[in-house]
């Protein structure tokens, strides 16, 4: 049965509670869900709640397909809803296996992000008691035992309480019942919610961008709590039903940031908004001497002393964020630092001790592996601060400190903002450790600020030069491969240069270190090969300038195509190159935050003029809240 089942996967999960009845709930719902897709775009679904009880509507597709039924098929005004947008893990994203799940004589609807891990146990109980499933996912094990605890008990709370100590494995469930229409009810075990305040009317969302058009005011919960929103009150429990506290804090994102403000779409959007997400990384975190000071890092000051190692975990985008601190703490902190990818640092024996500094690096702070590696860290007595987008998130709240990058809402699923805010983030942890232990002057730490102040500007200026990068793009659309090679710092940059080609243009990438070339990757060049080269600051004190020159001849004798990402002035590649991309000059370990950014610009341009989805590529979700 295992392999026939469906798992509900990373999802996006919006509740919210309202007085009176209207149409008020569905259309925040909604609007939630258009803000949500980034976490799953297989299917959506949404319930509404009235005196009259449950009226639901699900479909396969993304959010346009159920927009459409319910057009068809509009929805009874009511004072509560509930909405769903799935990112399967097993199993078709069918109309059937769409949530909200019902049970089965109506009573009581369920949606649900995470994996039941007993469900099929749970499933044959239910079967041998007779019960009827409709769908093949674990979450209507879910519906079914709510159902049955509801009839039992009489109150939705104390039904999710006792469901919730039945379930194993990670989950969000939200749930609504028959003849409490105001009134939802949320469970959470590892997978994410939060709780949005409003005024007569209440919230719950996978994330805070659920609600941020609604309401600033919210509260972080627990593992295994239970929440319980009604239109004036938030109540929450343990799974026992023992009340506990909830921890107030403040959204500081700005609303009108989740939408596409002008643009074609939200990657457009964000790529340009990326000089205040490094300005507003920067703000506020320098006092009047041009010292730096970090108050939110609550390690104490003695601890970050005697660190002896840095560990910096993450996957996808932030991970190569953290490929390009390790070059910037090494230098200026001389802390042997390591980078890891999340899901091998975990399942391997990796030397963490109390003096391990364990850095995680994540935009929405719901990254599974990156969840888990911070516990595993923490169990082992590593201090671990984050360095996350998303306020009230698990790894924000589970770590000992949050770093928190101010790139504001996300929305497209490939990072780009959140990447340029995850590089400044470390840099301003880099020069902090450097300052606290002495390992760099106060006047060369401001020496280095005063240059970070400036990358807004020179991030700008690689913007208002797209026109050229997106027709270079265009006249690229039919090519079947890319290759990128970069050294030093701008090695992670070609790494995350051919990971957005292959996520948005799904076109066959690879990012190499340039001076790997000769040692395999040469043997890919052919007549014709692009291939990217990053070019690192001929101003620089060392060779690296004239190396990479070097591998720009070796592959260009082979046939290649060299597009050369460069500084202005620097008109030495000229000879080398069949087309130069520049970028301003910046000193070498800032460089990435500006020599990124045409590599941005040609993965996006690329994939639009193949027509396909640049906010929602295939087979991704934004957020990866399963292993
Ligand atoms: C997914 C996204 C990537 C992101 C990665 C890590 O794969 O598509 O854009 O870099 O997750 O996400 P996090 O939220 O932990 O930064």
């Amino acid at each position: 049965m295992t392999g026939a089942v469906t798992v509900a996967g990373m999802c996006g999960i919006i509740g919210y509670v309202g007085h009176t009845e209207s149409t008020r709930p569905l259309s925040v719902v909604m609007e939630a869900l258009s803000r949500l897709q980034y976490r799953g775009y297989d299917s959506a679904g949404v319930v509404v709640v009235n005196q009259s009880g449950l009226h639901h509507v699900k479909k396969a597709g993304k959010l346009a397909a159920l927009e459409a039924e319910l057009a068809a098929r509009p929805l009874p005004a009511a004072s509560s809803a509930v909405g769903h947008t799935r990112w399967a893990t097993h199993g078709g994203p069918t109309d059937a296996n769409a949530h909200p799940h019902l049970s089965p004589d109506g009573a009581v609807a369920v949606v649900h992000n995470g994996i039941i891990e007993n469900h099929d146990l749970l499933r044959q109980e239910l079967l041998n008691a007779g019960a009827v499933f409709s769908s093949q996912t674990d979450t209507e094990v879910a519906a079914h035992l709510l159902a049955r605890a509801y009839h039992q008990t009489g109150d939705l709370p104390d039904a999710m309480c006792l469901v919730a100590q039945r379930l194993e494995g990670a989950f969000t469930l939200l749930a609504v019942a028959t003849g409490q229409p105001h009134l939802v009810v949320g469970a959470r075990r590892t997978s994410p919610l939060v709780v949005g305040l409003g005024e007569g009317e209440n919230f719950l969302g996978s994330d805070v961008a659920a609600f941020v058009a609604q309401t600033n005011r919210a509260l972080e919960l627990g593992q295994d709590q239970v929440v319980t929103i009604t239109p004036d009150s938030v109540s929450v429990t343990d799974f026992a039903g023992q009340p506990v506290e909830a921890k107030h804090f403040t959204v500081d994102w700005d609303a009108s940031a989740a939408v596409k403000g002008g643009f074609a779409t939200f990657m457009e959007k964000e790529i340009h908004d990326q000089p205040d997400a490094v300005r507003d990384t920067l703000l506020g975190r320098t006092g009047p001497q041009g010292h730096l000071k970090l108050d939110e890092l609550r390690v104490s000051e003695s601890l970050l002393r005697s660190i002896d190692k840095i560990i910096v975990v993450a996957c996808g985008t932030a991970a190569y964020a953290g490929h390009v601190a390790k070059y910037a703490i090494e230098h200026w902190c001389r802390i042997p630092t390591e980078v890891e990818l999340a899901h091998e640092f975990r399942y391997r024996d990796a030397i963490v001790t109390e003096k391990t500094l364990i850095v995680a690096i994540s935009q929405s702070g719901e990254t599974m592996d990156t969840i888990q590696a911070v516990r595993h860290a923490r169990e082992q007595g590593a201090k671990v601060i984050a360095v996350v987008n998303t306020m009230g998130s698990t790894i924000a709240r589970e770590s000992d400190a949050a770093l928190y990058t101010h790139a504001g809402p996300e929305v497209a699923v490939a990072s780009t903002k959140a990447f340029l805010a995850q590089i400044t983030a470390t840099y301003l942890l880099g020069l902090y450790l450097a300052q606290l232990r002495g390992t760099m002057f106060a006047d060369e730490v401001r020496a280095v600020l005063s240059e970070l102040d400036q990358t807004p500007a020179k991030i700008q200026t690689v913007i208002e030069s797209e026109d050229g990068i997106k027709a270079l793009a265009s006249a690229m659309k039919e090519t079947k491969s890319v290759l990128f090679l970069g050294r030093h710092v701008g090695f992670p940059v070609a790494m995350e240069g051919a990971l957005k080609l292959k996520e948005l243009a799904y076109i066959h990438a690879e990012g190499f270190a340039a001076g790997e070339l000769k040692h395999g990757p040469i043997a890919l060049i052919d007549q014709g090969q692009p291939v990217f080269v990053v070019v690192p600051s001929p101003r620089g004190r060392d060779a690296l300038h004239d190396k990479i020159l070097s591998n720009i001849e070796e592959v260009r004798a082979r046939g290649a195509v060299t597009l050369v990402v460069a500084e202005e002035g620097d008109i030495a590649v000229t000879e080398f190159a069949e087309r130069v991309l520049w970028v301003p000059q910046t000193p070498t370990l800032l460089a990435p935050l500006v020599a990124v950014v045409p590599l941005q610009i040609f993965a996006c341009a690329l994939a639009s003029a193949k027509g396909l989805d640049v906010d929602q590529p295939r087979n991704l979700a934004k957020s990866v809240t399963v292993e």
